[in-house]
């Protein structure tokens, strides 16, 4: 499966980004929305994306140059005449049934039967919903990237009933190709692997807070100087390994019964809901009070995920040299 051609379906916050990374490592990118104004929209915050590589030293003229020269923009409209050039498409329309099913049907409709589908829901079941007409449903699957996605590295990888390991180790290919870590889930589920397991940890947090055994902060701090810290280098399997199995399943043991279980909801944070207070942007959240200006939090923010990459690519050179 040679993948050169690829179309972004959708140019808003994540598909601008989505095609500004293909097209920066070198395959030829088609974004498609519903207006010029948006396709015009898109271009822009790529370029404020460009800036803010370049200002960190992550990215020089030539990086510019070659999102420009691999990216052009279309309108979904032009899609049926143009579909049977992609060899992937990459679906980042609204988390919306209805725009998704009609979006996979235009998709089915317009494009070569070999060619990837991919879509970027945060948990649509994309495969029940496309199911009953899509052709060749081995070729469907999800991509789930992270915001800022010219950012961040890793993108679960979600593989449905019928997708093929073919599908799924190209996919994998491209993804490594543009530098990235794709991290691939055999099997739909809710959450994937990255929000499964954050729901797995504020669960517990909000429940000990709600309780009274710790207050937000000290519950923060417990767990960014520990596990914050390490799992930089080192994540929560090889630091079990580390300490050495006996110890840390001899704990599980003990603590496991005493867990929060609660199944219907996390009922300290609807309360925050209903007050109003639900985090940086609306200048409140469970920890604490956020300045208006959310740009330059996201800045700043940025900013030291990139910091932080920085460090875990000296990290790997490390490995790699031993
Ligand atoms: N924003 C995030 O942090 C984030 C993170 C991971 C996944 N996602 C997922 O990515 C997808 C897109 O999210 P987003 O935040 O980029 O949304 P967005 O609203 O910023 O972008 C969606 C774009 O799709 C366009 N579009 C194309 N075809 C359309 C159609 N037929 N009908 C309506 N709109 C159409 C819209 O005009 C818009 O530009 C969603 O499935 C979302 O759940 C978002």
């Amino acid at each position: 499966m040679a993948i050169n051609n690829i179309l972004v379906v959708g140019a808003g916050v994540m598909g601008s980004s989505i095609a500004q990374v293909f097209a920066a490592y070198g395959y030829k990118t088609v974004m498609a929305d519903l207006k010029q104004e948006f396709i015009d929209k898109a271009f822009s915050n790529i370029d404020k994306n460009i800036a803010g590589l370049v200002e960190e030293g992550l990215a020089d003229d030539s990086y510019g140059k070659t999102v420009k020269e691999n990216l052009t923009g279309i309108l979904n409209s032009d899609i049926p005449a143009r579909g049977k050039e992609f060899d992937l498409v990459v679906e980042v329309v609204p988390e919306n049934p209805a725009i998704k099913k009609d979006t996979y049907q235009m998709l089915s409709d317009s494009c070569r039967e070999d060619c990837i589908f991919a879509s970027n829901t945060s948990g649509m079941d994309v495969f029940s919903l496309t199911d009953e007409f899509l052709k060749n449903p081995e070729r469907l699957v999800i991509t789930h990237w992270f915001n800022p996605p010219h950012i961040m590295k890793i993108i679960e990888v979600v593989k449905g009933p019928k997708t093929s390991d073919e599908t799924a180790q190209a996919v994998r290919e491209v993804l490594e190709k543009c530098e990235k870590k794709p991290a691939v889930l055999n099997n739909f589920m809710p959450g994937f692997i990255v929000n499964r397991m954050a729901t797995v940890i504020c669960r517990e947090l909000y429940y000990m807070i709600e309780q009274g055994w710790v207050t937000p902060q000290d519950a923060e701090n417990a767990l960014k100087y520990t596990d914050g810290l390490r799992w930089s280098f080192e994540g929560p399997l090889e630091l079990w390994d580390f300490v050495g199995l006996e110890i840390p399943i001899a704990v599980a043991g003990g603590v496991l019964p005493t867990l929060c279980d609660n199944k219907e909801g996390i009922p300290l944070g609807d309360k925050y809901i209903a007050e109003g207070k639900t985090g940086v942007r609306a200048g409140e959240g469970l920890l604490k009070k956020y300045p208006a200006d959310v740009d330059a939090y996201v800045k700043k923010r940025n900013r030291r995920i990139l910091t932080m990459y920085k460090v875990m690519n000296e990290f790997e050179k490390e490995d790699a040299a031993e």
